[in-house]
């Protein structure tokens, strides 16, 4: 039903957290799998689920020359990303830079790669960026990183529409927090664990797993007619709007508001 035993897919930032969650899904449903990983350290971790390459998403030469090794694929998740915090008063320009060349600059590079080879070869692909609810939900301290996880939004719909005709889907995860490389400098603030739980409807965080099912579900036959689109697995975090307003007008006014609140 998903339809990808023996597709060939590229995984980049495949080495821990959230991408080597989806390595490891891919190799369960029968793709042969290669990483993109900036650093040699990530091999082992990787072992033998998945060829290694060593490639910077962020630098074409590389990418193209990682693409021309792989071959033509069938699925490519742009899943490798990066973050610092700083205030936006103190943020360096290359500090800007370097977020957005990793997150933003890597995804539309990998994008063009796979998809010029897609086409080349009739090949109907499916390529899945990893955004972030930062994308339309900001957190101190990380413009940088909400920019860039907007413009992969963004550029996923733009990318959609021109690779469409192709037969070339192009869609987005928006993950929730998740315990990860990228968030462990994070864990040193006193219960920024248990507030990010607390913030979804299930009270908890969500795991690599979770954004992982969601990576598969896009990049296989089961969503055959979806495109452009951005799939935010957040445990309902983005509908944390004002609660308790039923509860608080009844405890104030006595009234059962169904019955007897007339706006
Ligand atoms: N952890 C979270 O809370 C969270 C939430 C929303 C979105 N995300 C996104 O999920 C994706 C995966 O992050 P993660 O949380 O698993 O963190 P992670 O640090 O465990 O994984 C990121 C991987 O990307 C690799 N990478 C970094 N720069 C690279 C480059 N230039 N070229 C190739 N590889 C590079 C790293 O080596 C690392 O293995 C990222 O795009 C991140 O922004 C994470």
């Amino acid at each position: 039903m998903l339809g990808l035993a023996s597709k060939r897919a590229v995984v980049t930032g495949g080495g821990s957290g959230i991408g080597l969650a989806v390595v490891r899904r891919l190799r369960e449903a029968g793709a042969a799998v290669t990483v993109f990983e900036v650093g040699e350290e990530k091999r082992s971790a990787v072992g033998s689920e998945a060829a290694f390459l060593r490639v910077d998403v962020a630098d074409e030469a590389q990418v193209a020359r990682a693409f021309q090794e792989t071959g033509p694929v069938d699925i490519l998740v742009n899943n490798a990303g990066t973050g610092t915090l700083s205030s936006l008063l103190d943020l360096e320009e290359e500090e800007w830079d370097r977020v957005m060349a990793v997150n933003l600059k890597g995804p539309f590079l990998c994008t063009k790669h796979a998809a010029r080879a897609m086409a080349k070869h009739a090949i109907r692909g499916a390529i899945v960026n990893v955004a972030s609810i930062n994308a339309v939900l900001p957190f101190d301290g990380i413009a940088h990183y909400c920019a860039s996880k907007g413009g992969v939004v963004a550029f996923t719909k733009a990318a959609a529409l021109e690779l469409g005709p192709l037969g070339i889907r192009v869609n987005a995860v928006g993950p929730s927090f998740v315990e990860t490389g990228l968030t462990a400098d994070l864990s040193v603030l006193p219960g920024i664990l248990q507030d990010h739980a607390a913030k979804t409807l299930f009270g908890r965080l969500a795991t690599p797993e979770d954004i992982a099912k969601v990576v598969l579900f896009l990049a296989s036959d089961l969503a055959a007619f979806v495109t452009g689109q951005t799939l935010y697995a957040e445990g309902g975090t983005l509908l944390s709007g004002p609660k308790g307003y039923l509860t608080a007008f009844e405890e104030a006014t006595g009234l059962d508001a169904a019955k007897e609140w007339k706006p």
